[in-house]
């Protein structure tokens, strides 16, 4: 891979220890992918902040890159492991919150911006059309690339940090034109209901892994395509896609001759009652990927005037800057259960507290019982939101 002078002298160590390790990381990726060279980027947002996912070993590779080096382009971090406010409310022990305020430290040395959330284009990390960035979180990247038409690869916590310390990344997979083509093409059949988008992408993930689609027959809206977004990224590996006549680039794409797959409603119901693994639920957890402003509205306007009739704890998962902007919204939810920031259902030690959890999204019923030992109720917001109001 080309280096140019300056890469050169970082890969040296000319520049301290922190920015040669990240070059070290960018140009093994880059060798391992074929990469001509590196390129600028505009931003980068960080995976790998919970302390439940990335445990000693993270803190220990953070403390040691945040000695040095700084981040050198806007970066945004993913959930961490707990509201930083409400924490013991989300009955997280002192000794997790204790390890993740020694992670948040970290980042902020680094100069990342800490408010933590998976949809960090919705507030203050918003890419342009045609931006190269490096993204970890699967949503995020998925939405960034399709919806917005920005380009990055499916970076990995340390690739993108690597990436942010230096500015630049590799420039190969979804950087290039040639792989943001589509290879498949999935017809579906026209949606209104949320829960029907994260169903959809969980049928199209699962079927075609890490392929491109191209799907037609829908006109999602943009909570509808963060859903499904979420969804094809967790049950495959898509980290792009195109729906006819909505993503920006999928006006110019030729899908002549490409294989067909049909989606249809049956299947939709068949995957719905294969992810539901449980009955009663303990915990309602709503909001993967975060709540957005118009989430927030819908939410509220659905509870208002109601009673909550039954003793389960309901979560709203959003991010600081949306809470900022949804006062009345805020209030009204937490009638019904807590509004929490920073965190979600899958990043926070939900294990051991609670058994079963209920949700809207699939994405979170992909993780719920690997990463959480929890049984799942998949549902609409609507009808969760019913079995526990009048
Ligand atoms: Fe976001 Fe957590 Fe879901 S990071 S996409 S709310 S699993």
């Amino acid at each position: 891979m080309f280096l140019t002078k300056e890469e050169e002298s970082i890969l040296a160590g000319e520049q301290g220890h922190g920015r040669r390790r990240a070059m070290e990381l960018l140009v093994a990726v880059g060798k391992i992918y074929g990469a001509e060279k590196l390129v600028p980027i505009t931003s980068a947002h960080l995976s790998g902040v919970s302390y439940k996912t990335i445990g000693e070993g993270g803190i220990d590779f953070l403390k040691e890159m945040s000695q040095d080096c700084k981040a050198s382009v806007m970066t945004t971090l993913n959930p961490s492991g707990m509201d930083s406010v409400r924490w013991k409310e989300m009955r997280v022990s002192e000794g997790f919150a204790q390890k993740q305020l020694e992670i948040i430290e970290c980042y902020s040395r680094l100069g990342v911006e800490t408010t933590c959330s998976c949809t960090p284009y919705l507030s203050t990390n918003i890419p342009k059309k045609g931006d190269t960035i490096a993204w970890a979180e699967s949503s995020a990247l998925s939405y960034a690339n399709s919806v917005i038409g920005a380009r990055t690869n499916r970076e990995g916590g340390p690739g993108a940090l690597a990436a942010s310390i230096i500015g630049k990344t590799p420039l190969y997979g979804l950087h290039l034109d040639s792989n943001r083509v589509p290879t498949v093409v999935i017809d579906a059949e026209m949606r209104e209901d949320l829960l029907d988008y994260a169903l959809l992408g969980q049928a199209i993930g699962s079927r075609i892994g890490g392929a491109v689609p191209y799907i037609r027959g829908v006109r999602p809206d943009t909570d509808q395509l963060k859903m499904m977004a979420a969804a094809m990224a967790a049950a495959g590996s898509v980290a792009l896609f195109h729906v006819e006549g909505i993503t920006p680039d999928s006006e110019r794409q030729d899908v002549k001759g490409l294989e067909v797959i049909e989606v249809e409603e049956r299947e939709l119901r068949t995957i719905k009652d294969k992810i539901s693994t449980g009955k009663e639920p303990d915990l309602i957890a709503i909001g993967c990927p975060h709540l957005s402003e118009n989430e927030m509205h819908h939410l509220a306007a659905l509870t208002k005037g109601r009673k909550k009739i039954k003793d389960i704890d309901v979560w709203f998962c959003t991010s600081r800057e949306v809470v900022g902007k949804c006062h009345r919204e805020v209030k009204e939810l937490e009638r019904v259960g807590k509004v929490v920031c920073d965190t979600c259902m899958i990043v926070t030690p939900i294990e051991g507290v609670y058994q079963c959890t209920a949700t809207n999204s699939c994405k979170a019923c992909n993780y719920l019982p690997s990463l959480c030992s929890q049984k799942v109720v998949c549902e609409s917001a609507e009808s969760l939101l019913g079995s526990v109001m009048q």
